[in-house]
């Protein structure tokens, strides 16, 4: 099974990005964790929804990605109480050709890092809400980890009860991915 992973933040210390690398450690056998790294390539959306036409080549990366992946799973980031535009503006791309994009039926679970208090949860509501839109299947697990940068260990551990509650994040997210048909 394929999970690909995103992070909003294009930062290289970024706390979303070690969420995500946690995940990485926690992915039980059989079970593959891929991150997506071009995000900052991906050029502004130009607005052509049933007829977006030759989609710049990070934009076809990103959608091969997603349909080659099982699930998605995304940790984000909060600016100003919603998500990062990086991000959106990646969703929007593959929103399209609508109804039929790759994300339509995809199983996807949100979580996300803050440095504030309350975790990001508006940013990761937002996207739950876009995710849905776009068609995708959204799980409902959830970890908004507050303070993030105070439950990381030198090595990029993260610390209970949180590795517990990403845990059983992945595992909700792996429950809803439904097997191929032969
Ligand atoms: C422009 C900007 C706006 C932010 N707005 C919020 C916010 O609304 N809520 C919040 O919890 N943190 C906010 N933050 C702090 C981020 O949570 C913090 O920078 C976090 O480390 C970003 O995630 P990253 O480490 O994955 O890059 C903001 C940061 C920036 C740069």
């Amino acid at each position: 099974m394929r999970v690909l992973t995103i992070s909003g933040s294009l930062r290289p210390d970024s706390l979303n990005t070690l969420l995500l690398r946690a995940a990485e450690e926690q992915a039980p056998a059989g079970v593959q964790l891929v991150r997506f790294t071009g995000l900052a390539a991906i050029p502004p959306f130009h607005g052509e929804r049933s007829d977006p036409g030759e989609r710049p080549a990070p934009v076809r990366e990103l959608s091969e990605q997603i349909a080659a992946a099982d699930a998605l799973l995304i940790a984000t980031p909060e600016y100003n109480g919603s998500i990062p535009g990086v991000l959106k503006n990646a969703l929007d791309w593959v929103s399209t050709p609508f109804p039929d994009n790759v994300l339509r039926g995809k199983p996807a679970a949100v979580i996300g890092a803050s440095t504030g208090g309350y975790g990001g949860m508006w940013a990761q509501a937002e996207l739950r809400k876009v995710l849905g839109l776009t068609g995708a299947r959204v799980v409902n697990g959830d970890l908004s980890l507050a303070r993030a940068h105070e439950h990381f260990d030198e090595a990029g551990t993260l610390a209970a009860p949180h590795d517990t509650r990403l845990s059983e994040v992945l595992d909700a997210l792996l429950a809803e991915v439904q097997p191929v048909a032969a």
